[in-house]
């Protein structure tokens, strides 16, 4: 019986070894260790053998029979995992596209003071910038604001020392300019401004686009089409603007403008605060002050400059309603411009 069992299990190995997929290793199976199958055939016998054989047998038998059981365990577990590979395989498709990859864009600010920029260049204003950190002489004194003016108030400054300050306009770079260059001049400053102040209207770091042309004989009338032209680009050749007189110390006259509600075309809205006015820059004449400190004739030069607001621009034009989105970083805002 011994010998009998030896060969049995030779067999089911061949066979198993020959099964080229589930359904013949399974007949293997049944056919060598199911219920009726060979193995269990010879085991009747063992209640035949003698009594002192029978336990050396018995354990031979189960011996063979676990490790062939665990033979066809083995099989069929590679037969599953290589039929799972195929199946993958199959379910790749090389012809698809490629997942696309998300591309950054310019910030809003970024895109509106691009086009803040172009307007002008196409007038013929170069660009340049000028430092954040600033002396108070360029930020206040130089632009007729001594200390201890009423008009520094208006600034909420962030002193570094007690004359090093981050600016809080671009108009500095006035003062730089004409101390380096003499007239003609005709420029524009576009770059980070800083004041303390933080609300739905104001954050403590924003930007403004300065622009100032020096020449014989510049009006007001120059300063008008000027910015009539940029209005009319930035926004609509419709949009109405209207000039108010006010007041900049290093302006004279000075005045701000304003353009007909975006939102509500004039009628008085939220926005506007019912007057369907929205002010967006301020302006003027160069006060011959500032020509005398920086060493140019006041009668024989004459110049205008104006300051504008870019985030107050672009909120006017995209009807953003909270400047603090601006600098929430939230992609869903962001992929909108
Ligand atoms: N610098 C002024 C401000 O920030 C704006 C301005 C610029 C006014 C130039 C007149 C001329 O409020």
């Amino acid at each position: 019986m011994e010998d009998e069992l030896l060969s049995l299990k030779g067999q089911a190995l061949a066979c198993l070894g020959n099964a080229q997929d589930n359904d013949s290793l399974e007949a293997c199976r049944v056919q060598y260790l199911g219920r009726k199958g060979l193995f269990s055939t010879v085991m009747r016998n063992l209640g035949k053998t003698s009594e002192e054989d029978r336990p050396r047998l018995g354990k031979l038998a189960n011996e063979i029979k676990l490790a062939l059981e665990q033979a066809f365990a083995d099989k069929q577990n590679g037969f599953t995992a290589s039929n799972n590979a195929s199946k993958n395989k199959a379910s790749q498709d090389l012809t698809l596209p490629g997942r696309a990859i998300p591309f950054g864009k310019h910030h809003p600010v970024s895109q509106v003071m691009t086009e803040i920029c172009s307007v002008f260049e196409r007038l013929g204003f170069t660009v340049a910038e000028g430092p954040d950190i600033e002396l108070d002489f360029y930020n206040f004194e130089g632009l007729n604001i001594p200390a201890h003016h009423p008009a520094r108030d208006m600034h909420d400054t962030f002193y570094i020392s007690s004359n090093i300050l981050l600016r809080t306009h671009t108009s500095p770079m006035q003062v730089r300019t004409m101390e380096k260059q003499p007239p003609p001049l005709r420029m524009i400053v576009p770059g980070k401004v800083y004041r303390c102040d933080s609300d739905i209207t104001h954050t403590p770091m924003f930007h403004q686009v300065e622009g100032f042309l020096v020449d014989d004989n510049v009006s007001f009338a120059d300063l008008k089409g000027v910015l009539s032209i940029f209005i009319a680009q930035i926004f609509s050749a419709k949009t109405a603007i209207r000039f108010r007189p006010s007041f900049f110390p290093f302006t004279e006259p000075s005045a701000e403008v304003d353009i007909a509600c975006v939102i509500c075309n004039g009628k008085g809205c939220r926005v506007c605060k019912q007057t369907g006015w929205l002010e967006i820059l301020g302006a003027g004449l160069i006060d011959p002050e500032v020509f005398k400190k920086v060493g140019y004739d006041p009668e024989q030069y004459s110049g205008f400059a104006f300051g504008l607001g870019v985030e107050r621009i672009a909120m006017l034009k995209y009807g953003i309603t909270d400047i603090r989105l601006f600098y929430e970083n939230d992609i869903r805002f962001l992929r909108q411009f």
